[in-house]
């Protein structure tokens, strides 16, 4: 007969004590939720970039990593997250660029009691009427970026503007902001449109519209391969309007490929890589050694996420409930400068930053900043977490 010894009884019966929990047992296992593929493909890679780089710095041996590719739709987004959850069993996901993915993934993690943390997508809902306790943001939220971007611009003398953006969450969030602050500072928007996400590749019809819509400057939000797309487009367009926008516009990540065309552009932030702090100067310093060029706020997002959750690990939190717990406790000082997690929302409080891309004196695109907003924290906006 053939013998149907457990390997633990094995194990038993000839005296030796059975290692159930080897060391892999005790990591805690990520599961990074991004796009590697679509419109958005690069800022994934970035934000991983990030990410891997303080793992490193930490020695990286306190987690395992499982990426999946949430390409820039929001039901693969969230059959990403369930093979993540049900099929991987990860302690915590990281990760979710586009503000639609992450609406179609909230109700799914705050059911689970997965935490997420939230290293780009800005939907306000979020940290908003749909907060979660296992949702906590260290990026930005869409309306925390733009809404200081209104009043600057009214106060620096611009009246009339023409907006832009793509039509899908995002995009109606970040304009929707930056009107309400232009508006109430007493500029107008006297027009404006949404454009088909990810399937524009003309901006032509649009720029006509604008270019004689009496306004005298445009605001737009784009990002990724829209961005590079559109500031080009604009720039040959002989757009006789200044151009402004949130500054994921002429990111560092891509903003070589726009060219001249991002010369002039002034746009909204919570980092640039020219921030002249030394904790910034040491960020810069190793993701360059690492990946042989200067980070991106997508980076920085990747960095501070694993930062946070090595941080609320190093306290003690081990597993789903007490990762989501230790999360928005946690506040530090990073490239970006201060950064605190508001517990009343579990969103990010920190600086944003008004830059204007300018040539440097290498002649490479570089970022200049004209001015900064300390501390910008987003109203409850029907958040219950407090
Ligand atoms: C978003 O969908 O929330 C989003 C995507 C890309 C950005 C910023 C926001 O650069």
């Amino acid at each position: 007969m053939k013998s149907r010894l457990s390997t633990a009884a094995l194990a038993a019966a000839l005296g030796l004590g059975l290692a159930v929990a080897g060391p892999a047992a005790a990591k805690t296992k990520v599961g990074l939720l991004l796009p590697y593929s679509g419109t958005y493909a690069a800022l994934g890679g970035e934000i991983t970039d990030g990410f891997n780089l303080a793992l490193a710095e930490s020695g990286g041996d306190e987690v395992v990593v499982v990426s999946a590719d949430t390409e820039v739709k929001p039901p693969v987004g969230l059959a990403m997250a369930r093979k993540l959850v049900l099929q991987d069993k990860v302690d915590v996901m990281v990760g979710i660029v586009s503000s639609g993915v992450l609406g179609a993934v909230r109700n799914f993690v705050d059911g689970m009691k997965v935490p997420l943390i939230v290293a780009n997508a800005g939907n306000d809902g979020a940290t908003g009427a749909q907060c979660s306790k296992y949702i906590t943001r260290v990026s930005f939220s869409n309306s925390q970026v733009n809404r200081p971007m209104g009043t600057w611009m009214a106060e620096n003398g611009v009246k009339k503007v023409y907006t832009l953006a793509p039509d899908y969450a995002a995009g109606h969030q970040q304009i929707g902001a930056f009107k309400a602050a232009f508006e109430a500072a007493g500029g107008e928007v006297v027009g404006g449109e949404f454009t088909p996400f990810g399937k524009t590749k003309d901006f032509g019809p649009y720029l006509t519209k604008a270019k004689s819509s009496g306004a005298e400057a445009v605001y737009v939000f784009y990002a990724g391969g829209e961005a590079i797309s559109f500031v080009k487009q604009y720039g040959s367009f002989d757009m006789e309007q200044k151009l402004y926008g949130s500054g994921f516009l002429t990111s560092p990540l891509y903003v070589k490929a726009e060219g001249d065309a991002a010369v002039g552009v002034t746009t909204s932030l919570h980092y640039v890589p020219t921030l002249d702090t030394e904790r910034n100067a040491a960020f810069i310093e190793a993701f360059k050694a690492k990946y042989g060029r200067m980070p991106s706020e997508y980076a920085v997002a990747g960095y501070d996420s694993a930062k946070v959750l090595l941080m609320a690990m190093a306290q003690g939190a081990k597993g789903r409930e007490a990762i989501a717990g230790a999360l928005p406790k946690i506040s530090y000082t990073g490239p970006r400068g201060p950064l605190e997690i508001d517990p009343a929302t579990n969103n990010v409080v920190q600086n944003v930053y008004i830059y204007e891309t300018v040539k440097g004196a290498d002649g490479e695109l570089t970022q200049k900043v004209v001015g900064t907003m300390p501390a910008v924290r987003d109203a409850a906006n029907g958040c219950t977490l407090n």
